[in-house]
């Protein structure tokens, strides 16, 4: 079986991605800081079905120093990797002007510095594999801006620039590397948000409705398929046509 990385995979559109590979028959390891019911219940349920196979591990990847070590430990124990999701986010949201200093760092820390490192270490055991597939999640703000996203929206575009280069970097390597732009989902993620602004969002979109965690799980599963061999370098919008 070949293995996945998917980090973030214990809930919200993670889970969904973790789910949907397992189904398509990888070895998916997620990582989170805790595994939480809806990862063990999916755990169960995929070793029932009997096809792929789905771990957790658990780790704090804003610890960005030892990042290198868990790649080293995830290697021993399952082998080198074909697949990477770096999914793993916070939503930090707030004014600009009134956002603490420790906010804006806390979230490029977890946002970009760690799977920019976890994928360094990660690509280290591709090039001995047959190819890889790369997949990061970015967002539809990144391109249209949100009131009081800026920070947010800023480490998401950056998720967008690391694509673009890295797919050039990995590319002789036989590593595709994309991302998925996701309109507004309901997870914890947007919790903040009122109903009022999800309807908002809804009608502006084409299709009149907002995306799901399925949507964006399908998404990535086709990136790793055999499908999208000559798919690489590209931002994949999955929003209902929100930003039509
Ligand atoms: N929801 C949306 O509307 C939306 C839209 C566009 C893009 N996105 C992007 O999609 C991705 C997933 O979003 P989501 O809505 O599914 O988020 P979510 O429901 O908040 O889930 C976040 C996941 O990341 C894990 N995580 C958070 N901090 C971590 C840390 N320090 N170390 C390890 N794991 C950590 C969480 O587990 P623990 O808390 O247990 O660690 C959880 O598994 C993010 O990259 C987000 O930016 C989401």
């Amino acid at each position: 079986m070949l293995n996945a990385l998917v980090t973030g995979g214990t809930r919200g559109l993670g889970l969904g991605i973790a789910k949907a590979l397992a189904s398509s028959g990888f070895q998916v390891i997620a990582i989170a800081r805790n595994e939480g019911d809806a990862m063990a219940a999916a755990r169960e349920q995929v070793a029932r079905d009997g096809r792929g196979a789905l771990h957790f591990r658990t780790f704090d990847l804003a610890d960005i120093d030892r990042i290198g070590d868990l790649v080293k430990t995830l290697r021993r124990d399952f082998g080198g990797f074909y697949g990477l999701v770096n999914n793993a986010a916070i939503g930090t949201s707030g004014i600009l002007t009134t956002m603490p200093d420790s906010a804006i760092e806390r979230a490029v820390r977890l946002n970009v510095v760690s799977p920019l490192t976890l994928t360094k270490y990660v690509v280290r055991s591709m090039m001995t594999g047959q190819g890889g597939r790369i997949v990061n999640l970015s967002s539809v703000v990144s391109s249209t801006g949100y009131s009081g996203l800026s920070v947010y929206s800023a480490t998401k575009a950056s998720l967008t620039g690391f694509t673009r280069s890295l797919a050039r970097e990995v590319g002789p390597l036989g590593i595709t590397v994309n991302a998925v732009a996701p309109g507004f989902i309901n997870t914890e993620m947007t919790r903040d948000l009122n109903s009022n602004q999800l309807v908002q969002i809804a009608r502006r979109s084409a299709l009149q409705r907002l995306p799901e965690v399925v949507d964006i799980a399908n998404a990535v599963d086709f990136l790793f398929s055999e499908q999208a061999r000559n798919i690489t370098g590209t931002v994949m919008t999955v929003d209902a046509g929100n930003t039509a």
